[in-house]
């Protein structure tokens, strides 16, 4: 028999297009009389906008310029809460908030433009932290600032908490990431026969879809949204698009012709999406021995101005809340606020990093409270087979945290290692100190609660006259390895070569909605409905003697399209938050050595291993990618990355005072794939796209921990900070002798 592609390292479907320099971005395409397009921001985070001023001395008449009131349709992006204008009408909430559009054939000029457009702000008094917008001393949004409060409840905490013989509080504190694809954002749009067609860089071509229809008061068959090669989205790319291509096509609307508009590094940084900063509150009652009794935590996240996307991510961060750990008598509360700053949204892992940061740093000081080991701690209160979640939840299959877990505990040697730092950081000639530290996780796969169920997603196989095979689906290819992926489950369930199965590009008057390219769904939701339609035709074509001719008949190519079904017996009430999450739980464990500089307080990185449950690796290559790519984004969320605000502008919008981690910043990440498999993904496979982002935060944290003494509950650890810390806990210690 065949050897089958699952499991293999099949080659990247893109590989070769991208190697060669034939994929093309949006920006490679030379649309034949494309206008270029730029955007008028608010100066201030805000205010009424008293008057818009064109200085004389410019060419006017070149330009196209477009205001709120040239949209056809309703001013708002849609997406949740349909709160945010596409331009700005009379007021602005945060800066950098567009207000008007201008196009000229020439890019230069069209930037130039800016220079010589002034808005007079009248201002108003801007809310600028979350500890303000909860104060409701300004309200900013809605009646109260909140844009979601989601609390979940099993049995009872505050009883539990009077009554436990150890309780353990704690304040954790996470800020803003910039996602850093290497593609800023970038979209283009024109008019085909009264059809708008829209192109660009983007996750979810069906989101587009939807956003422009109320924009542009068009109905569905009258947008088309095609993909571009589209370089990284890290969930930067799930919404903002709905924007940025919203913005093109009133721009090609007013001027009759194609308009292309892409952001620069600067204006990307400065106006798009960002990871919603968080505090996170936990009081935790334990046993003498440290086993769970009750978990009290209080989530608030800093939406930004517009609700965007927050809800959701809110709601995948008090799912996670708990960790991986199995805890009687749960409450916790999470609130998403307004604020007058560029909204939050999607990024990588969508609320998990913010909570499980702080719960997983909070193991190291009920540790200490305890004076017990942390990993033996974690072990204790694990989530194993038959466990029952905060939300009643009941896990049956591939449960790995203990797995997971001791795997990671071998592999860096963790009694052995953490023995030779004690005797280095005794040692007072060294010019360091180590440590190392462990964070462990569970992310849940695909939409949250009933969102696989609302989004009924669609895909599927088609074949043609001559047996070749295309994969249809709106899920984008975006550098993770999706076509890869997909492909290989589509041969295996045809028994066909890898090679004869293709990739339909997305382009939503060609492909189904499968759905948006999020949630670690794209192999575990996606690759089950193809695997399902590529069963179908593998049917229909056995009864037509196994040739894809008869099988076609007269048409040109036969589709065979499978629509998601919930397992029976799964349930969520997004009222109260009971029930089935999420179908499962992928589960990860990482562990961090580092040293910290005496004199300078610089960290060092000196190794980094992780192992990842993932059901199944379709493509172990791409996996690795995945984990040790999402390793190194979390990495930085750790060590480096810091967004400075001031007067709600982000002050350093660039690479050179942004600083992502680099091939020199992080060591070879020893990434361990666990193959526990997942009976509802397709050849038990589950996500792993967002995972690796939960880890690194509280693993270095812990880290730190062991090899300075002090209990950091923020991030990121950046020398400033550590030796800040440093000083006041010196400080503290001179007072108190
Ligand atoms: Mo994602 S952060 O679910 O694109």
């Amino acid at each position: 028999m065949r050897k089958g592609t699952v499991g293999a390292n099949a080659l990247r479907k893109e590989g070769p297009d991208k190697l060669t320099g034939a994929a093309r971005y949006i920006d490679d395409y030379d649309i034949p009389g494309a206008l270029f397009g730029v955007t008028v921001r608010s100066p201030g985070p805000r205010g009424r906008i008293k008057d818009v001023r064109f200085d004389l001395a410019f060419p006017w008449d070149q330009c196209v310029i477009a205001t709120a009131k040239d949209i056809p349709g309703k001013n708002a992006v849609h997406l949740l809460g349909d709160d945010q204008p596409l331009l700005a009408d009379g007021v602005v909430n945060h800066a950098l908030e567009p207000i008007l559009l201008i196009a000229h054939a020439d890019r230069a000029t069209a930037w130039r433009a800016l220079e010589h457009v002034h808005v007079d702000l009248e201002p108003l008094e801007p809310v600028l932290t979350m500890e303000d917008s909860l104060s409701q001393k300004q309200v900013v949004w809605g009646l109260d600032n909140v844009f979601k409060d989601i609390t979940i409840v099993k049995g009872d905490a505050q009883a539990a908490l009077a009554e436990a013989p150890v309780v353990v509080e704690g304040e954790y504190r996470v800020p803003h990431q910039e996602q850093a694809y290497i593609e800023n954002q970038g979209m283009a749009a024109w008019f085909e026969d009264g059809t708008l067609v829209v192109m660009g860089s983007l996750q979810c071509p069906y989101y587009v879809h939807k956003a422009l229809q109320p924009l542009f008061a068009l109905p569905p068959e009258k947008v088309r949204v095609i993909h571009a090669v589209t370089g990284g989205g890290f969930g930067g790319k799930e919404e903002y698009p709905n924007m940025i291509g919203g913005h093109a096509a009133l721009l090609a609307l007013k001027a009759k012709k194609p308009v292309k508009m892409v952001y620069d590094r600067t204006e990307d940084m400065l106006a798009t999406t960002k990871r919603h900063p968080a505090v996170v509150r936990h009081r935790t009652g334990l046993t003498k021995d440290g086993k769970l009794l009750a978990q009290e935590v209080d989530i608030v996240m800093d939406g930004g101005a517009y609700m965007t996307l927050s809800p959701v991510v809110l709601s995948r961060g008090i799912l996670h809340a708990s960790g991986p750990y199995e805890c009687p008598n749960v409450s916790f509360r999470a609130r998403a606020v307004a604020t007058n700053t560029p909204p939050n949204g999607a990024f990588r892992g969508f609320g998990a990093p913010q909570t499980l940061f702080a719960v997983e740093l909070h193991w190291e000081k009920i540790a200490a409270v305890l004076k017990k080991d942390s990993i033996a701690l974690r072990r204790l209160n694990a989530l194993r087979p038959g466990s029952t979640m905060a939300t009643g939840q009941v896990l049956k299959d591939s449960v790995s945290a203990v797995q997971v877990l001791d795997t990671v505990v071998k592999k860096s040697a963790w009694a052995k290692t953490r023995q030779a730092h004690a005797r280095w950081n005794k040692d007072p000639k060294k010019p360091t100190w180590r440590g190392l530290g462990l964070s462990l996780v569970h992310h849940g796969g695909g939409f949250t609660g009933n969102g696989e169920v609302y989004l009924k997603s669609r895909a599927g196989v088609s074949i043609d006259r001559k047996g070749s095979v295309k994969v249809l689906a709106g899920s984008t290819e975006m550098g993770q390895g999706a076509s890869s992926t997909l492909a290989q489950i589509v041969a295996d369930a045809l028994g066909l070569p890898y090679d004869s199965v293709s990739v339909e590009r997305p382009d939503t008057a060609n492909v189904p909605d499968s759905g948006p390219t999020v949630a670690s769904r794209t192999t575990m939701v996606v690759g089950g409905l193809l695997k399902r339609a590529a069963e179908d035709l593998k049917l229909a074509l056995a009864k037509h003697g196994g040739s894809a001719k008869r099988l076609c008949g007269d048409a040109l190519e036969r589709r065979f399209l499978a629509e998601y079904e919930r397992a029976p017996g799964m349930s969520f009430d997004d009222k109260t938050y009971k029930g089935d999450a999420y179908a499962t739980y992928g589960y990860g464990a990482l562990a961090v050595e580092l040293e910290v500089d005496k004199a300078t307080w610089e960290t060092r990185l000196l190794r980094v291993v992780t192992a990842q449950d993932v059901g199944k690796a379709v493509n172990p290559r791409v996996v690795e990618g995945q984990i040790v790519g999402g390793t190194v984004q979390g990495l930085g969320w750790a060590l480096l990355e810091q967004c400075v605000y001031k007067a709600g502008v982000m002050q350093n919008p660039r690479l050179t005072d942004y600083v992502i981690p680099t091939a020199l910043d992080v060591p070879d990440v020893e990434a361990l794939i666990v193959e526990n498999p997942f009976p509802g993904g397709p050849f038990g496979a589950k996500g792993v796209g967002e995972m690796p982002m939960d880890l690194p935060g509280p693993a270095v944290a812990a880290a730190v921990l062991a090899a300075t003494g002090l209990f950091l509950p923020f991030l990121p650890l950046t020398p400033e900070r550590i030796q800040a810390a440093a000083d006041a806990a010196q400080a503290e210690k001179e007072l108190v002798s």
